[in-house]
């Protein structure tokens, strides 16, 4: 593939604290690799939580399998660990075979491993980390990408390190690494001619890409720190008004705060988050609401879900601030006053 892939990769499982990485084209394509390297089969269940980007999701689907899905807990917005235990124990009643856990580590926030870890154990499932959103976090003092059977980044545009578009994967078991490695090269045989036994894809990460990434890398600390600083203002700004509350850290782990994101009371805060995405879009600022969860997106209608309250509130009231680390001290205050004064008026 070319030198800077090696040294890429080679960064990318140090970032992880894991023996082995292999850079993709996309978070999409390392998760669908992922999968297939588990063994997913068609038929299978794959449990995802309802709060996520739908990169997280579809993969799934392109192993044919069936998707459920999970809510938040309202403290940590990850996935609930016992929600996630009523969902493996009504696949264990209903004979079906779940073929893997996606637990996702949303804005920057990984998710409650610890609980996570011991019910994958003991059900024996599977645990795909999608750290898309979380290079650079930390649960319980080790890295974002460790916690599961295999880790998966991106490094698509809006991310913390972005190559445009790309993604990792990242474990220490070699040999499944080793098989998404040969699955993202169309599957080719090491042979002088071009040899094929099985269907491949044509997900690897370029040279060119794979340079930038590395620049980016070795300025992770940074990064992280800027966009903590970014929700730190945010919050010193924002923090006291009546009706709003940012997302919480959980207390057993650093997060990127790759988002900032809060949610609005629009009784108490006389606004709400869609009146302050107007507000702000009005001076030309971008705002979105929070992720809409998989479980009320019509592609996945009639999914199975357990709880679900949790991710819609998080919906109708959420809002993701602008984020980005080239962001000034004042153009926080302008946001922050934009956000004040729809509250007030
Ligand atoms: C949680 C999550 N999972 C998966 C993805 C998919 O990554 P990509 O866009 O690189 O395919 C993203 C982001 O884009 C994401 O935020």
């Amino acid at each position: 593939m070319g030198p800077a892939v090696d040294r890429f990769e080679t960064e990318v499982a140090a970032a992880a604290s894991v023996g082995f990485a292999h850079a993709v084209s996309s978070g999409t394509a390392a998760i669908h690799l992922a999968l297939i390297a588990l063994g997913v089969s068609p038929g299978d269940v794959v449990i995802v939580p309802s709060l996520t980007f739908v990169g997280s999701a579809n993969p799934a689907v392109y192993c044919g399998a069936e998707l459920w899905f999970v809510d938040s807990d309202p403290d940590t917005w990850t996935i609930n660990p016992s929600l996630l235990q009523s969902a493996f124990d009504a696949a264990h009643s209903d004979g079906r075979r779940i073929g893997a856990l996606i637990a996702v580590d949303i804005f920057g926030q990984c998710a409650d491993y610890g609980e996570i870890q011991a019910l994958c154990a003991s059900y024996n499932v599977p645990l795909i980390e999608d750290a898309a959103e979380a290079l650079g976090s930390t649960y319980r003092g080790e890295p974002a990408g460790s916690f599961g059977n295999v880790g998966v980044f991106s490094f698509n545009g809006n991310k913390i390190i972005t190559t445009s578009g790309g993604g990792a994967l990242v474990s220490n078991d070699q040999t499944l690494i080793d098989r998404c490695r040969h699955l993202s090269a169309q599957a080719r045989e090491p042979e002088l001619h071009y040899e094929h036994q099985e269907i491949g894809f044509n997900y690897r990460m370029s040279n060119v890409l794979a340079a930038l990434g590395s620049a980016q890398l070795s300025t992770l600390e940074h990064r992280v720190a800027a966009r903590r600083s970014v929700f730190a203002r945010y919050e010193d700004l924002l923090g006291g008004v009546d009706g709003i509350a940012f997302m919480k850290e959980d207390s057993q782990g650093i997060s990127n705060r790759w988002l900032t994101t809060l949610t609005i009371d629009a009784g108490k805060f006389g606004a709400s988050n869609l009146d302050v995405v107007a507000a702000l879009e009005a001076e030309n600022i971008e705002a979105r609401p929070i992720l809409k969860p998989m479980h009320a997106q019509r592609v996945f209608r009639g999914n199975r879900m357990f709880g679900g309250s949790v991710a819609e509130h998080l919906f109708e009231d959420g809002l993701c601030l602008p984020s980005g680390t080239a962001l000034t001290g004042d153009d926080l205050e302008r946001v922050a006053a934009i956000v004040r004064r729809t509250g007030a008026g």
